[in-house]
């Protein structure tokens, strides 16, 4: 057989959905009228709206794809023994085949291993470096009284300059901190593939290999989090020189190699709804880790989960890393990006993998910062057209100072994430076609003021009302 078999005798331009579909789920249709109800009950804040009131949800990309035929065949078979199922040993067989990490340990989900992984490797006088930590792997951090400092490069936060790997650690920043610092106060340096809370962005194998090597050579352990790492491992086929011609299975297992561990959070590329994972090479610190697992989560081989959910996760470990899925799941995400672009909606450039982040301190100049642009343009987008977004901006990351005085965040994002294998080209077509009739009445768009809210993760509780 030839070796560069071509699928088609002809080059269609559309990248379809590769898959076809057996269970259908309704949307949810509302009025308009209906709608500017529901946002007042809720307070104009969309964590309190109602799932079956929304159309297209892209609240979050987290726990919300579709399984597959085998998975769900999967869930069929999983083993529920208490202790040694078969199914703990189909995921274990599963993650060590992908990263070569000794010990796996199963939780229930991503912020559980971090959880365990801080309980001893955190603590006062300690800190924990990252191109950019996840929220809750920060406040697990913090939780343990260490310090999470990010040190992602430069262009990472101008969001209008496109890149190939904006999603890099600024390798010069780390070593200059652990000589600040000092070596011995850093146990640990967390990876974020991709990096979620900077656009979606990936990490290149180049900075991946420095940053291990940079950490090695001061005795400091690397973890990757790993919740999306096959859509960077397809995100470094696409753009890193050298990797083309390589299956992104290779690719990923070569991203596992400048690591010592890492942390999962199977809501996003594992393909299930809930579940999540711990692995390393550290036979101490996976011997604290188990005795910390059967505290809170459960025993060794289940950790939080049925059997099932481990069954259905080692399925979609490997199904994730199929090529033709991985080129629709970041291609979608893309025609998003461009279709916005085209309508003059200024994005994070270039669109992540997983996410458009539309920038609404661009899009809706007129509404200043203490007047919650980014939720003011989410509520809209829901009224305007049932659709759901998260805010990133000032009323999640706002402050105020020792002296009261408001502080605003350095950026005003709406997170557009799309959740795996659940929404097709024609939902995005109208997405696109509501973001064109926002962007035509853009100037009616009005902020909003924060009337109650709680005094930590205020975002998810507080409530608002028109400014
Ligand atoms: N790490 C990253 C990079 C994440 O994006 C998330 C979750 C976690 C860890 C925590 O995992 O939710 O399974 O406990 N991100 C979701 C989001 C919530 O919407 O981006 P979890």
């Amino acid at each position: 057989m030839p070796k560069h078999k071509e699928p088609f005798n002809f080059h269609p331009k559309t990248i379809i959905e590769p898959f076809k579909i057996k269970a259908v789920e309704p949307l949810g249709f509302t009025t308009y009228q209906e709608r500017l109800q529901i946002l007042k009950k809720a307070h104009y804040n969309l964590f309190n709206v109602r799932a079956e009131h929304v159309l297209f949800d892209f609240l979050t990309d987290s726990g919300t794809g579709a399984m597959s035929a085998e998975q769900w065949a999967g869930i069929m078979r999983g083993d529920e023994s208490y202790a040694g199922a078969r199914s703990y040993y189909a995921f274990r067989d599963a993650v060590h085949g992908l990263t070569g990490l000794p010990h796996v340990i199963p939780v229930h989900q991503g912020r559980a291993a971090e959880r365990i992984l801080f309980s001893f490797v955190g603590g006062k006088g300690r800190t924990v470096v990252s191109n950019s930590h996840f929220d809750t792997t920060r406040a697990n951090v913090e939780h343990s009284g260490a310090e999470a400092v990010d040190l992602p490069m430069r262009d990472a936060l101008d969001f209008a300059k496109p890149g190939p790997f904006k999603g890099n650690m600024d390798t010069a920043a780390l070593k200059a901190f652990i000589k600040e610092r000092g070596a011995k106060n850093i146990p640990l340096c967390v990876m974020t593939v991709t990096n979620n809370s900077l656009g979606g962005q990936p990490v290149s194998m180049a900075n991946l290999r420095e940053t291990y090597a940079i950490c090695r050579a001061n005795g400091i352990q690397v973890f990757l989090d790993i919740a999306r790492f096959a859509e960077n491992a397809y995100f470094i086929k696409l753009r890193e020189k050298g990797y083309a011609d390589k299956p992104v299975r290779e690719i990923a297992r070569e991203m596992f190699r400048y690591s010592d561990g890492c942390m999962m959070s199977s809501k996003k590329d594992a393909l299930v709804n809930i579940g999540g994972f711990l692995a390393l090479k550290d036979s101490v610190w996976a011997e604290k880790a188990r005795q910390m697992l059967i505290l809170g989560e459960g025993f060794v081989t289940y950790g939080g989960l049925a059997g099932r959910d481990l069954e259905a996760l080692a399925i979609g470990l490997d199904e994730v890393l199929d090529e033709k899925y991985l080129q629709y799941r970041l291609r979608s995400v893309e025609y998003l990006g461009n279709g916005l672009r085209k309508l003059g909606v200024p994005i994070v450039e270039p669109p992540g993998g997983h996410a458009v982040y539309v920038d609404a301190k661009r899009f809706l100049p007129h509404i200043p910062p203490h007047k919650f642009p980014a939720q003011a343009l989410a509520c809209a987008l829901y009224a305007e057209a049932g659709i759901r977004s998260v805010e990133i901006g000032t009323l999640m990351f706002g402050r105020k100072d020792e002296d009261g005085k408001f502080l605003a965040a350095p950026m005003e994002l709406v997170r557009l994430a799309m959740p795996r294998r659940v929404y097709t080209q024609s939902h995005i077509d109208f997405v696109l076609e509501a973001f064109a009739h926002l962007a035509r009445g853009k100037s009616k768009i009005r902020g909003l003021k924060v009337v109650w809210a709680p005094a930590a993760l205020a975002h998810f509780t507080a409530k608002l009302g028109p400014a």
